[in-house]
């Protein structure tokens, strides 16, 4: 009798390891999840305090959540009263603003009735609209952060940038934006801040390359504090292709929190479901996704595992060789 040669190829077995990508198996929804936490006003330090951008706010409870968001692209306003007879009279300041304290002035408009750009109110009232994805709340002082996993619709150099932000930003990105399926219960040891907008930091860096794979989703989180008036933030990408985006509809998507949305495989359960190295009698493995154990969804990256595993009968021996 010859020797029994068999090859077996695995393929598109997901790893569980701790690294920037998640390759869940259910099916996602579309935009970032957006969650509110309060701000005290006027408080002009905590907004820069980098534990705080990072995972202080988490402390809090959440006042209010959103999901389906499709743009990090806002503005919000505050208003100026013009008449110093009147204070009555006001138009909405939709820049920042120079002077803090009654006489500032609004740059970007002028009183409606003369050139001059002097409000005589002060800027350190509280003030409630809905600028912000069309929720009214303080949008003067308020803390949000915004979720969502990036789907690489194609592999290469993806670049991330952080435009005009006043108030104060910090982009996490990967592991550091949260763990594979905890999008909704964020939970990270000093993360590592990819794009900084943290007001007055010193190592702020508004844009960042980073290589992607095609199909895999890649953690994204953005936490924003404003302390008090006016505040805005712009949030891009570059496609590979050079295509700059500021609507994300096709490329954040947000995933249940539930374990069986997240069920994945791990390659130890594979071995151990299917393969025995001394046995001279081929069974095919089996991947039983009932009986594997299921891990969050692995974070990890989806590789191509090739085994090849070898059985000669006759001299009753047994190959296993594995590569990755
Ligand atoms: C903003 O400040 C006002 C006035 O102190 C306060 O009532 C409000 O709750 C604050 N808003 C948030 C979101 O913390
Ligand atoms: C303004 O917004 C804050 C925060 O959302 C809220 O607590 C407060 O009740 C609002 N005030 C008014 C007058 O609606």
């Amino acid at each position: 009798m010859v020797g029994l040669i068999t090859s077996l190829l695995l393929s598109n077995v997901t790893f569980a390891c701790n690294s920037n990508s998640c390759s869940p198996n259910s099916e996602p929804t579309k935009g970032f999840n957006v969650k509110w936490f309060s701000y005290e006003l006027n408080d002009c330090e905590t907004y820069k305090d980098e534990e705080y951008m990072c995972s202080g706010y988490l402390e809090k409870t959440p006042y209010h959540s959103k999901c389906g968001v499709n743009t990090v692209n806002f503005k919000t306003g505050f208003p100026c009263n013009y008449n110093q007879e009147n204070d009555e009279e006001n138009f909405i300041c939709e820049c920042g603003c120079s002077g803090e304290n009654t006489g500032w002035t609004c740059p970007c408009a002028p009183s409606t009735v003369s050139d001059d750009h002097t409000c005589y109110n002060s800027q350190k009232e509280v003030f409630n609209a809905s600028y912000v994805y069309e929720y009214e709340t303080s949008v003067t002082n308020f803390t949000m952060e915004l979720t969502g996993y990036f789907k690489a619709p194609e592999a290469g150099s993806f670049t991330f940038n952080l435009g005009e932000t006043d108030g104060s930003t910090a982009v996490f990105f990967g592991k550091n934006a949260f763990q594979c399926c905890s999008q909704d219960e964020v939970s990270v040891e000093n993360p590592e801040i990819f794009l900084n907008g943290i007001k007055d930091h010193e190592n702020s860096c508004n844009e960042k390359s980073i290589e992607l794979d095609e199909g895999l989703y890649y953690p994204i989180r953005i936490t924003f504090a404003n302390a008090y008036a006016y505040s805005s933030l712009v949030f891009s990408a570059t496609l590979p292709c050079g295509k700059v985006i500021q609507d994300f509809t096709e490329y954040i998507f947000t995933f249940e929190q539930e374990d069986e949305h997240c069920p994945a495989s791990t390659t130890s359960s594979i071995f151990t479901s299917g393969i025995s190295a001394s046995s001279s009698i081929l069974t095919t493995p089996t991947i039983d996704s009932t009986t594997t154990t299921t891990n969050g969804w692995t974070g990890s990256y989806v590789s191509t595992y090739s085994t090849k595993v070898s059985v000669s009968t006759d001299r009753k021996s047994t190959r296993l060789n594995s590569s990755h």
